[in-house]
């Protein structure tokens, strides 16, 4: 088993470790248990997840000694909402349960946002795991504390920094996952390659067959993605400063994300267009060479990610990434890349911004 310790810096009783195995999943309730937690859980999930793996996570904890209470919530975006958190409230709140239950979440991305929202705000926060079985939410979502739902005015307008206890990867459930959904948390591993390790990103180009399905090349990348994640939210738990730099590529893709009503495109397939476009403007500002802004979007490609969205409008995009982004006299901020595995966080002028994006998408 491979562990990565996500070290806090000064507050060493909330580090925690993320264990990443094959087969993990049957042993989430002894895991639970070596955390010094027992008794009654909560496992928060979808129906989806719960008929694909739910019942071995029940009875891994069922076998470990705990009481389990099973908590659904309805499957998609649509639902990482304040009215399905409460709804998972009613049921902590009939159910008694106490300050010191853990809640166990089990699922992607959205499931992960709102059980860990639940956690820290239920009794003033209650102990919580994660158990992510996308690929997104193995080496993104489920590491680094961030918690919330969305508000109908804006994503993730709602949430708190609240850490899990443990996170316990299965490379394994990533097996029955959509082909598309695999290919968006691609997006997110190249994303580690570009702002931290260009070995890591070579190690990707080379190995494009064994990442598209369940093979050893995708659990390394699992790995080496988590240890970087774990690395920078260490340095910067609050995103003060560096932890901004996971958000490569994200100004453009919230922005693409908003204009098509965030149906059309996956949040990684976004993020693989807003990369490609913060890796030349990068190039543009005279950043990088063109040749790195070249080598990300053939990853991204023979990835099978899309790196061009030519039906947008850019005044559409620079409309949306003007709401999005806080604009200080004129100014905005962007991550933008050197070279491959490192990148540097830059203010930027408005019409620079403006500029480049009209030339983009001629
Ligand atoms: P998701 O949670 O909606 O999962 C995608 C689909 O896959 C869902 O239908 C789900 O039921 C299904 N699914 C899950 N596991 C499966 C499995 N093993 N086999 C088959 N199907 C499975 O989407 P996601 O991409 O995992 O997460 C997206 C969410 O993550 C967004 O809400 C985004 O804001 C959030 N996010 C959070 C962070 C963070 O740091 N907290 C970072 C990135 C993204
Ligand atoms: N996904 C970006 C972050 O965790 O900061």
């Amino acid at each position: 088993m491979r562990t990565i310790n996500v070290e806090l810096e000064q507050r060493q009783e909330r580090s925690y470790p993320i264990y990443i195995e094959r087969g993990i999943l049957d042993e989430v309730g002894p895991g639970l248990g070596r955390l010094g937690l027992k008794g009654r859980c909560a496992l928060v999930t979808n129906p989806l997840v719960r008929s694909i793996c739910g019942e071995r996570v029940i009875k891994s904890l069922e076998g470990a000694g705990f009481d389990v209470l099973t908590v659904e919530v309805k499957d998609g975006e649509q639902y990482k909402i304040l009215a399905e958190a409460s709804m998972i409230y009613d049921r902590l709140i009939e159910e008694k349960l106490e300050r010191s239950t853990p809640i166990v979440a089990l699922g992607g991305g959205v499931i992960g946002d709102i059980t860990g929202f639940v956690a820290a705000t239920y009794l003033r926060g209650v102990p919580y795991v994660q158990v992510p079985t996308t690929l997104l939410a193995q080496v993104d979502s489920s590491v680094g504390g961030k918690t919330g739902v969305n508000h109908p005015r804006g994503k993730n307008l709602i949430g708190a920094f609240y850490q899990p206890r443990a996170v316990f990867i299965d490379p394994d459930v990533l097996k029955t996952l959509d082909k598309s959904e695999l290919r968006a948390g691609l997006a997110e591993v190249v994303k580690y390659g570009v702002i931290w390790d260009e070995g890591f990103f070579r190690f990707l180009e080379e190995n494009t067959q064994g990442l598209s399905a369940v093979e050893d090349a995708l659990v390394r990348a699992i790995e080496r993605s988590c240890e970087i994640k774990a690395h920078v939210v260490k340095e910067d738990e609050t995103e003060k400063g560096l932890r901004s730099i996971l958000n490569f590529g994200h100004t453009f893709a919230h922005a693409i994300e908003a204009v098509t009503g965030y149906t059309r495109y996956k949040h990684g397939e976004a993020v693989s267009m807003g990369m490609v476009l913060a890796a030349s403007f990068s190039a543009r500002l005279g950043v990088c060479e063109e040749t790195v802004a070249d080598r990300i979007e053939n990853l991204l490609k023979t990835l099978g990610l899309p790196v061009e969205a030519p039906e947008l409008r850019y005044e559409a995009i620079l409309g949306a990434m003007l709401v999005d982004k806080k604009v200080l006299s004129g100014r905005m901020r962007f991550v933008l890349a050197k070279k491959i595995g490192d990148v540097v966080l830059r203010d930027v002028q408005r019409e620079e911004v403006e500029a480049f994006l009209r030339k983009a998408a001629r």
